[in-house]
């Protein structure tokens, strides 16, 4: 979500004639895009605030700006703790801000602009994308979830669909234009339409949208397994161009910690889905993010993690230590178990996903798939580098000219996060 506003961000800014910069040293203009979902983010932009200051000194003109959920959550405060800010803005004041940046530039005055909800639809506004084959459609926005540990609902704001029809107009231009891949985005999919009167719900709108011809593959994320049935599945199996790879978020495994956070599901029912998938969709790959620490997980709770992921045997798993974020509820649960506990939790259930992640990939090895090729590998700059349906990172050698297509690969080689491919001819 953060990546699409910031292709949005750049889209405007260069429909006003910017120019991208590669080298942060020659910019005029510094635009941070913040992530707040665990005090880590907020983090890393004090650290870079931190090393821009100097610069800000040396070169006074630069225009320093901090937009997305940090901004949104911090407000005013980000001015005052950082004179070096020159302009705030919301995850809601995207569109103003060619507008903020011309004020600072004509006033001189440093600008702060936040909103509590969006008046205009952020998919309107011009893109910079990345990959002219790819493109992300955010099909709604904002989360009516309130998991008690997290930030997203307060600095996103209210779940909102972007009705169907739009939508599909939007996926047709874009496969006009070249893209061949789409990623639908929301911070829980299974739940699009639900505060649309009469529009499709989410397994139509994916039937829908796998009908458009020239669109060779759909993804989406985030699921909720909360919101997530045998209907997504089904029209999952019967598309080609549905991607069968399932991301879907357990967070815990133990039925209180999963109450303590408001997930709205229990323990039998995530393995209850994720054996629906594997029964109806054998290859498919499920992947997941988990939490350790949650402020009322003891080390019993911390086993029923281990037991899901044991059972279910994710493809991948991204793994998270709970960080506390200021305004969410679980803010009041007593946090007081030790930095040294968590940290063990945490080396033991990435010691375990790893090993099934290995075993998982291992068995691929033999297999061929199509793969669409996305950029050069970042571990080796002679190889290229793509993706299977599965959403399998694949590494194998490779003409450039083939970016942006798919092509068949046999895998010759696994490792725990990527497979090692070579070209079929
Ligand atoms: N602490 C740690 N991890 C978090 N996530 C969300 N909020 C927090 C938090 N306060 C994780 C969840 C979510 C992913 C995007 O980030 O696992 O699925
Ligand atoms: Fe946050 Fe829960 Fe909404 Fe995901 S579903 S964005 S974890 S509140």
């Amino acid at each position: 979500m953060n990546k699409y506003d910031s292709e949005r961000i750049a889209g405007l800014l260069c429909k006003y004639k910017a120019q991208y910069e590669e080298n942060t040293q020659n910019a005029d203009v510094i635009v941070f895009n913040t992530c707040t979902v665990r005090e880590s983010a907020d983090d890393r932009l004090f650290g870079q605030l931190g090393n821009l200051r100097g610069v800000k000194e040396e070169k006074p003109d630069l225009i320093i700006a901090v937009g997305g959920c940090l901004a949104q959550s911090y407000g005013e405060k980000l001015l005052l703790k950082f004179p070096q800010i020159d302009i705030v803005f919301g995850t809601h004041n995207i569109e103003r801000f060619p507008y903020l940046l011309k004020s600072r530039i004509l006033t001189g005055n440093r600008v702060i602009e936040l909103k509590n909800e969006s008046t205009y639809d952020i998919s309107c506004l011009p893109s910079s994308r990345e990959k002219s084959f790819s493109a992300w459609v955010s099909i709604m926005h904002g989360c009516n979830n309130f998991c008690s540990y997290c930030i997203v609902p307060y600095v996103r704001g209210r779940q909102s669909s972007r009705p169907s029809s739009q939508i599909i107009k939007e996926v047709k231009n874009l496969v006009s234009s070249g893209v061949i891949e789409i990623t639908l985005l929301g911070q829980n999919v299974n739940s699009y339409g639900k505060d649309l009167a009469d529009d499709l719900n989410f397994p139509k709108l994916l039937k829908s949208l796998s009908e458009i011809s020239g669109l060779k593959r759909i993804r989406f994320i985030t699921s909720h397994p909360k919101d997530f049935n045998s209907e997504t599945i089904k029209v999952v199996a019967e598309s080609e161009r549905l991607c069968n790879h399932f991301h879907l978020p357990l967070q815990a495994g133990s039925n209180k910690v999963l109450k303590d956070m408001n997930r709205g599901y229990k323990k039998d029912k995530y393995l209850r889905l994720t054996e629906e998938i594997y029964n109806m969709i054998p290859d498919a790959s499920i992947t997941t993010d988990i939490m350790v620490g949650f402020p009322t997980e003891t080390e019993k709770d911390f086993l029923e993690t281990l037991d899901v992921v044991e059972k279910v045997k994710f493809d991948n798993a991204f793994t998270f230590i709970y960080s506390p974020r200021p305004g969410t509820k679980a803010i009041k649960f007593n946090n007081n178990f030790s930095h040294k506990e968590k940290m063990n939790r945490f080396k033991r259930l990435v010691e375990k996903q790893t090993s099934i992640s290995q075993m998982k990939n291992d068995r691929l090895i033999g297999k061929s798939f199509n793969v669409l090729v996305e950029d050069f590998s970042k571990k080796d700059k002679e190889m290229l580098m793509g993706r299977t349906k599965t959403n399998k990172i694949v590494n194998f050698n490779g003409d450039s000219n083939l970016i942006g297509r798919i092509v068949y690969v046999d895998i010759i080689s696994a490792k725990a996060h990527y497979l090692i491919g070579k070209l079929k001819l």
